[in-house]
């Protein structure tokens, strides 16, 4: 497991995942997509990485709990109490969310890289190994696990799944939350490839 704390700007791993700009044509405002080329998956894995976003550990729970990084997470509704999460086909999360018809989404602190790295890590160990040394607790709602440290917890129950492309789009009504006092700790954010601490304006 990976039990890096850093908080600097980007690390190898994420790097390998959402390479950094590097051409000039990448950062032309005025390049334009022809649609008779072939799709430049580098460029448009750079364009969508310009979205900076919060990181989560997602959860399930089937005959051993499982995580896995996401930051493709959004509230989605008040009413009823929505989220959802793109979760990649091949994921073993994808196959755990449809037996088990629940999961669990921790809000990564800035502090918590070491787990983001860790549960994007295809390598890391299964079953009840996969979180040997990970501070978490059933969700009461659904069993589920939430890491503890995160800045938010959420259960949901799964209530729709959206084919889109080589992910799917797994809607969950949020049964259960918690959180931190809204000052209590930064939010890990990634952006570019690279993992970042979200600066915190504090009264002089
Ligand atoms: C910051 C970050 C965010 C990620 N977000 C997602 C995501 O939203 N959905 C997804 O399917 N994979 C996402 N990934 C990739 C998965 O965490 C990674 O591929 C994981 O190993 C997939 O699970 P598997 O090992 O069972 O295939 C992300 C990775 C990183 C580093």
């Amino acid at each position: 497991m990976s039990t890096s704390t850093s908080t600097s700007t980007s690390t190898s791993m994420s790097d390998a995942l959402c390479p950094p700009l590097n051409t000039t044509a990448q950062l032309d405002p005025t390049a334009k997509l022809d649609p008779t080329a072939k799709l430049d998956t580098k460029a448009l894995r750079a364009a969508f990485a310009q979205f900076a976003t919060g990181v989560t550990v997602m959860t399930s729970q089937t005959h051993a709990p499982c995580g896995m990084t996401a930051n493709a997470f959004t509230s989605l509704s008040m009413d009823p109490p929505l989220a959802l999460v793109c979760v990649a086909q091949s994921a073993a999360m994808h196959a755990a969310v449809l037996r088990a018809r629940v999961f669990g989404v921790s809000v990564l602190a800035a502090d918590q890289e070491g787990h983001a790295c860790y549960f994007a890590d295809r390598t890391r160990p299964r079953g009840a190994a996969e979180f040997d040394g990970i501070a978490w607790h059933p969700g009461p709602q659904t069993g589920v696990p939430l890491l503890a440290g995160a800045l938010a917890r959420l259960e949901c129950r799964l209530t729709d799944v959206h084919r889109g492309g080589d992910h799917s789009i797994f809607v969950g009504e949020v049964v259960g939350f918690t959180h931190g006092a809204p000052t209590a700790a930064e939010a890990l954010i990634f952006h570019r490839g690279g993992f970042h601490r979200l600066p915190t304006r504090r009264p002089a």
